[in-house]
């Protein structure tokens, strides 16, 4: 099966590019930029990654990112991820990143989005890859600060191909950036959100009907609303589930708990991904993988859930065709 799940063409629509920093890298980009880490070894930053909930990793990923200064590093950052998902099967990538994260350490829009987009760049051209890039704005920061993320990235808004809404959920509804998002489908940028991951399925409905997103980025609260079920199952949204992620973030205490059935039971359009892979025990294949042992599913049941994938990913007609 790992053979099978290896080959089948995979798309991955929830990344934190941020979150594909591994370890080996972290260390060599701390030496290369004269950055102090609180570790004495690539080890001991695995030991520390033993996470109580989605606030206790998100302290660990913004410390981690500390050691990405210049647009190499990005760049060296998204290739690193890009050259592994390649060798899993991965053939689309669509990452989040998080420029509020970046600006507060100093470093300028300009330097993450010429890492990044070169990288998108060599993807296309060395592994055949096609990739997607997702600005998301920090839920727990002012929206008034998002505002104004979105307008200074005015030179990059062509290279966007969405907004979407990240970092810890409770307490910050989606409902405090509606002047962000409506701003942004101004601007003709299409929109996705973070929603019923740790928050309650209020975010999931705030997150359609305030912020008009084309997927959900986690959803899996929404069980917990029969009736928000059957509208997402009518209107067809995505939901893009991070398997891995929910049990390292105790979402869910086990995999086996995982309430993945249910959401395709009930007919909703299902992704599989691995959200931070460097932090949650594994890529793509890892996570397709979990799937396979915990719930023991077809293949037809995996190849349902990456043509979903190409089906809903930011990529030229063109491009889906050629995947499909
Ligand atoms: N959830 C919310 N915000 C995030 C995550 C996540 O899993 N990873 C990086 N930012
Ligand atoms: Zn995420």
């Amino acid at each position: 099966m790992r053979d099978f799940l290896k080959r089948l063409p995979k798309a991955e629509l929830h990344l934190h590019i941020e979150g594909s920093l591994e370890p080996e890298l972290m260390f060599a980009l701390a030496r290369r930029n004269g950055v102090e880490l609180p570790y004495d070894s690539v080890e001991a930053v695995r030991a520390a990654y033993d996470f109580q909930d989605l606030s206790s990793f998100l302290e660990l990923y913004y410390q981690g990112m500390s050691v990405l200064k210049r647009s190499e590093d990005f760049h060296d950052l998204a290739m690193d991820y890009f050259r592994r998902a390649h060798a899993e099967g991965v053939v689309h990538v669509e990452m989040h990143f998080d420029p509020q994260a970046h600006l507060a350490r100093g470093i300028e829009l300009e330097v993450v989005m010429e890492g990044l987009s070169l990288a998108q760049r060599e993807a296309e051209r060395e592994l055949g890859m096609s990739t997607a890039l997702i600005m998301a704005f920090l839920r727990d920061r002012p929206a008034d600060e998002a505002m104004r993320v979105l307008e200074s990235a005015a030179p990059y808004w062509e290279m966007l191909d969405a907004v979407g809404l990240d970092s810890a959920e409770r307490g910050h509804p989606p409902s405090k950036f509606v002047e962000v998002f409506q701003r942004a489908k101004m601007l003709g940028i299409p929109r996705v959100a973070h929603a019923g991951e740790e928050g309650p399925p209020e975010y999931i409905r705030e997150a359609l009907d305030l912020l008009d997103v084309c997927r959900i980025d986690h959803g899996v609260r929404c069980l917990e609303d029969p009736a928000l079920v059957t509208r997402l199952r009518d209107e067809g949204v995505v939901l893009t589930v991070c398997p891995l992620s929910n049990v390292r973030l105790k979402v869910v205490e086990r995999i086996e708990d995982h309430p993945l059935p249910q959401l395709l039971e009930a007919g909703l359009r299902i992704t599989l991904n691995s959200d931070d892979p460097a932090y949650f025990g594994g890529g793509m294949l890892d996570n397709f993988m979990a799937c396979h042992d915990a719930f023991g599913w077809s293949k037809e049941t995996f190849v349902q859930l990456a043509g979903t994938a190409i089906e809903s990913a930011f990529m030229s007609d063109k491009r889906r065709l050629e995947l499909h």
